[in-house]
């Protein structure tokens, strides 16, 4: 494990990292992570709805041992958790994802490599042995996204993970007041091409970098990536029963239940919420991850038992990034394990599969 000072140690959850990351952060970069669409409805609901499952923990059961792994692809997972991939970490510290990365190495965390990273994906996959999977927009040079990801596959990425809840950018009023570029000294490097704006001016995501996604976008246009590489691809952003059966028709490998953390459609639906529908048409096809608002260990708990097979959490790695580069990463995977684990046992569970519906107490 990474070394970790006493000062990170005395953050017992991640709430507190957020507190840390505001002080340090400057308010254009901590805004930018904050950040839900409009009126950030979903970015708060996205934490409410897994407060309000409750769960009805099993007595007398044997949780002595407990065993969180599960697996992934051929990916080892300590336990049901991604990294989600986030953009520009670079404004969080100053090794940006390759911090990240040697934390969730040092964890055994596979990480999600955001394509608007600040960090080549060839430093972020050699710095670490994690398991590093590629995030990919499908932006309107088809040829360049095709090209991107066949580079992720050679870097030796593990899979690649489509995004396909951005037609358009969500509109974050902050980011527009703040006047949101990619800060001098920074860039988007993966997707720099002779020409392209480099969003170091603008106003809001929607004017930094709208040229990295296409409105166009249909079905069709996963074929062609996934034909473009031979890993697995997942397919993230889905909140839609009838759109995790298309996605699987298409060749997902996974899909991702996914509202961006609530900062594309305000008013979407928080993904705890959405989920169940998806488990009930679709579970069994292939994994099925969800992200957004997960915050304790016991969410994961939560996730679980709606039906998901593994978590991805955003923010709070930035907010660890941010509050202490690699250690801080570390130490929020840290107490993520740890409140899974004694929520495991508090629930009755030695084992994922332990994990069913009946934990969850019926609303009245
Ligand atoms: C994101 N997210 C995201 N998703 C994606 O597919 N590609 C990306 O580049 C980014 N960038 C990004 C930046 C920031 C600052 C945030 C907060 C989020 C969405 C991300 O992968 C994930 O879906 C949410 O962050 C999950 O919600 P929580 O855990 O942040 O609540
Ligand atoms: C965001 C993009 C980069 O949410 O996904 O800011």
């Amino acid at each position: 494990m990474t070394s970790i000072t006493p000062r990170l140690d005395a953050l017992l959850n991640t709430e507190s990292f957020q507190a840390l990351a505001q002080e340090r952060l400057s308010t254009l970069a901590f805004d930018y992570y904050r950040s839900g669409a409009w009126g950030e409805w979903t970015l708060q609901a996205n934490v409410d709805a897994w407060k309000e499952i409750s769960l009805l923990p099993r007595s007398l059961v044997d949780v002595s041992r407990r065993n969180l792994s599960c697996e992934l692809f051929g990916m080892r997972l300590p336990f049901p958790l991604l990294i989600a991939p986030t953009a520009m970490q670079c404004m969080a510290d100053a090794q940006g994802e390759v911090a990240t990365a040697r934390a969730a190495a040092n964890a055994g965390v596979p990480m999600v490599l955001s394509s608007l990273s600040t960090r080549s994906i060839e430093d972020v996959v050699n710095a670490s042995s994690a398991d590093v999977v590629m995030q990919i927009y499908i932006s309107s040079d088809r040829g360049f996204t095709k090209s991107l990801a066949q580079r992720a596959q050679s870097a030796g990425c593990k899979a690649l993970m489509v995004t396909v809840d951005t037609p358009v950018w969500g509109v974050r009023e902050r980011d527009i007041h703040n006047g949101f570029c990619v800060p001098e000294g920074m860039s988007i490097v993966n997707l720099q091409r002779p020409g392209q704006p480099t969003g170091h001016s603008g106003s809001g995501i929607g004017a930094a970098l709208g040229w990295t996604i296409d409105a166009s976008l249909t079905w069709k246009d996963l074929d062609v990536i996934r034909q473009a590489v031979n890993i697995p691809v997942m397919v993230k952003g889905i909140l839609r029963a009838d759109d995790a059966e298309r996605a699987f028709d298409h060749g997902a490998a996974a899909v991702v239940v996914s509202n961006h953390g609530g900062r594309q459609l305000d008013g979407a639906a928080p993904t705890a919420r959405a989920l169940p529908a998806i488990v009930e048409r679709v579970a069994g096809r292939g994994p099925i991850i969800v992200d957004g608002g997960i915050r304790r260990g016991v969410d994961i708990v939560r996730a679980l038992a709606l039906g998901a097979n593994a978590v991805q959490v955003g923010r709070p790695i930035l907010w660890g990034l941010a509050a202490g580069g690699e250690a801080g990463v570390a130490r929020v995977l840290q107490i993520l394990f740890q409140e899974f684990d004694i929520a495991m046992a508090l629930s009755g569970c030695a084992e994922l599969s332990a994990v069913t519906a009946d934990l969850i107490c019926p609303s009245p």
